[in-house]
């Protein structure tokens, strides 16, 4: 069927017909894992056996500010984990990690699969775009989807992730699922369903796959946008980071350093990540490394203000005192995409420098008249649109509210 509906045999209606079908019946296990095959066959796959090691991937289901893996794959790359990672272009108001690093002047996303093979080998990281040849059966399944409202369904999701990772080529995978507004997913019970799904994908095709439910209730971090959320993984990676991202990162590391072989306890693996790794620059010097192998200027590590800025910046003041008690991450994202940093359809051009800093986020105390949120872009007039949407996002109430925290949960195979 995937074939036909590559070759033009099976017409757009009648897959659309299929796909709604799906949309509202749900496929089982094996059904799903069929659909998932036919995608990983559809297209070429990713040949790593000549890079040594055990090879781990990551993948989030997107989110506001999710710059975890810039951070992620030097620090877990630095403590001798080799990571070969695609990722995607930004669509919609979650950024694309290709877009972020292309901010770095330089840097090359695009590249032939063998140089990509190279760079993993001789430094033992690498990012990459997603690349054409890599499941078109899925890039043409999910046009269809996003214009048939069928883009939301979870046996649908589950084969488009996993499809990708499987013909990706790694040993194992660690998935990150968003759960809140700002997700695919808002509510934690499909979020589980996701991510069981998922793992169980993985078990069928001989990957190791494990899933870290973690929140997207609010943005990651304090950065929003393409150089600037590099700005803020670097900071990360100089001991800087935000708290929250931070805590992602090392729990995600760990997680993959686990599936890589490691036997220790996730607990005693994210005290070493943080202290021997993430703290002591080593983390730094493995995106050092990546920068430079994949043709971008090394310098920007030490001075942040090579990467674009915008010309234009404007703020968004708070109009009473009081605790952050929301943030709609989706409003934010949106924001963020009227303001440059986004794009709605694939061949739009992206400002790299265009984006937000957010100044208040939950839980922090406010007055009245302080700077919720910094505003970045080259278009003056963007500002009183994104101005007023990230007004609604925020609500400032009374008491302090209750703060729980990024990492939900775990979902491994039994
Ligand atoms: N990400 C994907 O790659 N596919 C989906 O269907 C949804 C999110």
């Amino acid at each position: 069927m995937i074939n036909g509906f590559l070759n033009g045999e099976i017409p757009d209606y009648q897959m659309a017909a299929f796909l709604m079908a799906v949309y509202f019946r749900g496929m089982d296990v094996d059904e799903t894992a069929a659909l998932t095959k036919a995608l990983v066959n559809s297209g070429e796959k990713v040949d790593l056996t000549a890079v040594p090691g055990v090879k781990i991937d990551k993948h989030s289901t997107g989110g506001v500010g999710d710059k975890t893996t810039l951070v992620l794959v030097p620090l877990v790359a630095s403590a001798g984990v080799t990571v070969a990672k695609m990722s995607g272009r930004a669509l919609g108001h979650t950024g694309g990690t290709a877009d972020k690093l292309e901010s770095i002047p330089g840097f090359k996303t695009e590249m032939p699969l063998n140089e990509f093979v190279e760079i993993v080998s001789k430094v033992g990281a690498a990012l990459i775009g997603q690349s054409k040849e890599l499941v078109p059966g899925d890039k043409k399944l999910y046009a269809l989807r996003d214009v048939t409202a069928t883009v939301d369904s979870i046996p649908l999701i589950a084969s488009s992730v996993m499809s990708k990772k499987i013909a990706a080529g790694c040993d194992a995978v660690v998935l990150d699922v968003k759960v809140g507004s700002g997700a695919f997913m808002k509510d934690i019970e499909e979020a589980r369903k996701l991510a069981s799904l998922m793992v169980n994908l993985g078990s069928f095709f001989g990957m190791p796959t494990t899933a870290v439910l973690s929140k997207m209730d609010q943005p990651l971090g304090f950065a929003v946008g393409n150089a600037l959320e590099v700005k803020e993984a670097i900071s990360t990676l100089k001991g800087e980071g935000p708290e929250d991202l931070v805590e992602l990162c090392i729990e995600l590391g760990a997680h993959m350093l686990r599936l890589s072989g490691d036997k220790r306890d996730l607990l005693d693996i994210k005290i070493d990540l943080e202290k021997n790794f993430l703290k002591t620059g080593r983390a730094l010097d493995k995106f050092r490394e990546i920068v430079s192998a994949q043709g971008g200027d090394p310098t920007v590590l030490e001075d942040l203000d090579k990467l674009p800025k915008a010309e234009h910046i404007s703020c968004v003041y708070s109009e009473k005192d009081g605790y952050v008690a929301e943030i709609d991450a989706e409003k934010i994202g949106t924001a963020a995409m009227i303001l440059g940093a986004g794009r709605i359809k694939k061949e739009q051009p992206i400002d790299h420098s265009a984006g937000l800093i957010i100044k208040k986020k939950l839980g922090d105390k406010v007055q009245g008249g302080e700077v919720l949120v910094e505003m970045h872009s080259n278009k003056k007039e963007t500002f009183l649109r994104a101005g007023e949407l990230i007004n609604t996002a925020f609500k400032i109430k009374e008491f302090k509210p209750h703060m729980p925290s990024t990492i939900i949960e775990t979902v491994t195979q039994q």
